[in-house]
Parts: structure tokens; sequence; C-alpha cells
């Protein structure tokens, strides 16, 4: 089978047509798919809704799903599979500020973790009539263009991710002291290397990243602050309009992503989602 590839964007993205994504694929399509990813850091692959075994075969063409401990969220009993239903039910689900949504930070998943996720897969299952995109922005891209000497000058340093950040105004979840003990701060490298193509990133969670480590708070916030200005600029840029069926596959390492939260209330928005294992970023 032919797989059609199409950029999405200047920024980043291809879509992936051609194809029935409820049937395996094979070598030839797997390998054409893992070097689109590569190159655009997000694929959406155009299709119907799939169930969640069907979607994580589809997950495994690009790696190792990571299994859920949460029974409660796994779907059909599929422990690497999660139902995220993002639908505001009622009118106090919505907040007035789209700011105290932490959904509208620019953000890597899990980069709270020592080992965060490579890749996620996001599989839009229904999707309100407007707003609702998630957008993504090419930390790769803002970190060539930045000049040589900032370049130098961010080389080797590491920022602390904590489960929350002040930096932030949105509160993260309240965990329980099981939950607290189980999610350590972690350091990582600001400007981080991709484990396949050897390409340097900024490596940057609003959500997450807390300090740089060494830097007094107020020259750390003043250093995030702009990394965060200059890699969420439009150029970076591109806004997934979700369709019923789009499998989204994105590069956690290269890309950041926020979600326009302004969707309307009582019309529902789910997707099905798998996370990627990955590597320890260096
Ligand atoms: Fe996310």
């Amino acid at each position: 089978m032919a797989l059609e590839i199409r950029p999405l964007s200047e920024a980043m993205g291809a879509e992936v047509t051609g194809a029935d994504f409820s049937k395996p694929l094979d070598a030839a399509d797997v390998e054409a798919l893992n070097q689109a990813f590569l190159d655009h850091h997000l694929l959406c692959l155009r299709g119907k809704p799939l169930s969640a075994r069907e979607l994580l075969d589809v997950a495994c063409y690009f790696g190792t799903p990571h299994a859920e401990t949460t029974r409660s969220h796994w779907v059909d009993g599929v422990p690497e599979i999660s139902k995220l239903v993002s639908t505001y039910e009622k009118p106090e689900d919505k907040p007035a500020d789209p700011r105290m949504n932490r959904r509208t930070g620019w953000h890597t998943d899990h980069s709270f973790k020592e080992i965060p996720p490579k890749a996620t897969l996001l599989h839009g299952h229904e999707i309100p009539s407007s707003a609702g995109h998630t957008r993504f922005c090419n930390a790769e891209r803002a970190y060539a263009d930045l000049p040589e000497a900032t370049k130098q000058r961010l080389e080797g340093l590491q920022a602390v991710h904590s489960y929350d950040t002040m930096r932030t105004p949105a509160r993260a979840i309240a965990r329980t002291a099981e939950e607290v003990a189980e999610t350590p701060d972690v350091v990582h490298p600001l400007i981080r290397t991709h484990s396949e193509t050897g390409r340097k990133t900024i490596y940057f969670n609003s959500n997450r990243t807390d300090r740089i480590v060494g830097l007094e708070r107020a020259e750390s916030d003043e250093l995030l602050d702009a990394i965060h200005e200059h890699m969420t600029q439009p150029q970076y840029r591109y806004d997934h309009e979700w369709r019923v069926g789009d499998i989204v596959v994105w590069d956690n390492c290269s890309l950041v992503h926020s979600v326009n939260v302004d969707y309307p209330i009582g019309e529902p928005r789910i997707h099905l989602r798998t996370l990627i294992e990955g590597t320890r970023p260096i």
C-alpha cells in the first residue's frame, strides 16, 4: 500500500493518508512512517475511529507504549491506552481565564519523569464543533535560530522539572503523600540532543520547568521567560484542527504543545491516548 505523506505546515508536521490503519502495515510502510516522524516531528494519520486494541497496534509502529498503572484509565482492558475526556459537562467546569486550565500551558508530556516519553499518540474520538485545537511549537527550530552567543550561554545548563511550579498560574492536581514520594523533582539538560537524529533542541515545559540549577531565582526566571517567549513565536507554530478519527503522534523531545481550551460547554471532546517509551534526556 502506498502511503501518501504531505507537509501540514511550514513549522512542522505531515499528514498521512492512503492506508487503513485498522489493518497491519507492512515493514516498508512502518519504516516510511518512522522516517517521516523524524523529518516532520508530528504526523497526523487520517482515518476512522479505532478501538483501543487497534490503536495499540498503531502505537507499536513507533516504539513501546507505556502501560498505565491506574486500572480505571484502561480502555477495553488495554493497559497501554487511556481515555481522555476533556468535555466541559457544565459551565463551572470551564474556567473564565483559560490560563487556569493547565492544558493551555506550553509543555512537553511527563517531563517530571527521569525518563520522559519519546512520543505521545492522541486519537480523536469525539471533537467539539469549534476550538479545542492542540497547538504545537517546534523547539528544535527555535534552538537552531538562536544567536551563537546565546547557544553558548545555554550549553550545559541544567533545569529542575517539578510536578508543579509556581511559575505557572494553574496548580497541578493534588497528589497523595504516596504520589508525592513517587514524583520527586528531576533535573534535565536545558538543551537536549535528540536520541535518533542527534539534533539539539530546547527542552522546556512551562508547567514543570521550575528553575535553572545554580542561578538565583530572578535570573533563572528571566532566562526561562525569554526562552518561553522565543520558542512560542508564530513561525514555530502549527495548530492542529481535529477531525474525528485523526491519530496525531508527536515528538516530545523537539516539540511543545498546548490546548485551545475555549471549546463549547456540553460538546463531547474525547481522545484515546498512549505514550511511547523514551530515553533519558542528554
Ligand atoms: Fe500534553
